[in-house]
């Protein structure tokens, strides 16, 4: 009955907006989307059935084609956060195509294959509080685990042709936070050593980045057989940082002792000392996660000895994603996908991403 709802509403969405560009006529349909419902520990994936979205002015619908998880919808789905997130749309990261589009809407035409952006406004620049005031997926705006959205034009970008939705659907949070890390605050150079903390999301497209440019990733997990899989990736050294937990060692000798460059900070209280002991002269710490925590001491001498500087990332603008996806488009780059599960599964991708074996991202279809 639901199947039945949607493929109504994207016939007759297609048809309207095909029709004339803009298009409120599809306001009646049902589409499914989920929402985060109280559960005993933090919330539950609720499956409903709602009325389609309409578009306003300046306002794009997008049937979303593919979502990809990040650890912090984990965060979202656990409560995590604080505050009340009952009825939240979760999930930051989808594709899709426009289907329509409300009065004064420039940037996009009907059928154009788009992505979401992670924040809703923030186009370019500076991180201001109006810019970073609207993340999808949490109790800031709505998410994208929906079979169709309502955005500003601004919330999106044009996908690269190579990709499909899957694939593109895994760049709004991971690649941009990567890429900012990487390119807009550490100006990473060819040759130089990149230092990769386990391998999901944001560490796999760091170091998907930085072979495509050049660089020497180094990189580190608690399993052997993704590190296999990450010098198949261009990883030109790998620990595994369960076995050695003193990992820092094997990272500076991989650089015969001169340290790395950049480093993509992702685990926190755990891994930071160790990052900065890993850290060569002039080196670059984009501080991103704190996967085991945020608490703790910073030695201030392991970063001013080796002239180092930190910079806490929060994903990035549209003009990020712009600048981020031509290189993707110029270097042919795939991302990793580990697995691709249907939306009526969606829950089980959550367990799936939390379970922590993934490699890469985890995606669902629509
Ligand atoms: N600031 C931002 O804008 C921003 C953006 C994106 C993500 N984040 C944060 O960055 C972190 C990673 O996000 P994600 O989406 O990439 O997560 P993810 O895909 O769930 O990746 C988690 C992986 O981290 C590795 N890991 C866990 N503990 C580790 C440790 N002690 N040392 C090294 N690696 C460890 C594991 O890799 P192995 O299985 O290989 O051991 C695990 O599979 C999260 O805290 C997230 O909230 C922040």
């Amino acid at each position: 009955m639901e199947r039945r709802c949607l493929t109504a509403f994207t016939i007759l969405s297609l048809v309207c907006a095909l029709v004339s560009p803009v298009s409120t006529a599809a306001a009646a349909e049902k589409i499914r989307r989920y929402e985060l419902e109280r559960a005993d520990q933090g919330y539950r994936l609720a499956l409903r059935s709602v009325e389609a979205p309409a578009p306003k002015s300046n306002e794009v619908l997008v049937r979303i084609r593919a979502v990809s998880l990040n650890h912090r919808d984990l965060y979202f789905l656990k409560g995590v956060y604080g505050g009340d997130s009952s009825g939240q749309v979760p999930v930051s990261d989808g594709a899709g195509e426009v289907v329509a589009l409300g009065p004064g809407v420039q940037r996009f035409k009907v059928g154009e294959r788009v992505a979401t952006t992670f924040f809703e406004n923030w186009n370019s620049g500076p991180p201001t509080p109006a810019a970073i005031s609207r993340s999808r997926g949490g109790q800031m705006a709505p998410g994208v685990l929906s079979e169709a959205i309502v955005t500003h034009e601004d919330g999106l970008v044009r996908i690269p042709d190579h990709l499909s939705f899957e694939e593109a659907a895994t760049l709004p949070c991971a690649a941009v936070t990567a890429w900012n890390g990487l390119f807009t605050h550490g100006h990473l150079q060819r040759d130089q050593f990149v230092l990769l903390e386990g391998t999901g999301g944001v560490s796999i497209f760091g170091l998907q980045f930085a072979a495509a440019a050049g660089a020497r990733p180094i990189i580190t997990s608690s399993s052997d057989a993704k590190l296999e899989r990450a010098r198949s990736l261009g990883a030109v050294a790998t620990v595994n940082y369960r076995t050695h937990p003193e990992w820092q060692e094997q990272v500076r000798a991989a650089t015969k002792g001169a340290g790395v460059s950049h480093v993509l900070e992702i685990g926190g209280k755990d891994t930071l000392p160790r990052a900065l002991a890993s850290l060569g002269l002039a080196g670059h710490v984009a501080l991103i996660g704190g996967l085991t925590g945020f608490e703790g001491n910073v030695e201030v001498g392991a970063i001013t000895d080796r002239l180092g500087s930190l910079t806490s990332i929060y994903v990035g603008s549209r003009e990020d994603f712009e600048s981020m996806n031509a290189f993707i488009s110029r270097h042919k780059l795939k991302p990793v996908i580990d697995r691709v599960f249907p939306f009526e599964e969606a829950p089980a991708a959550f367990s799936y991403l939390e379970s922590g074996s993934h490699f890469g991202k985890v995606a669902i279809r629509l």
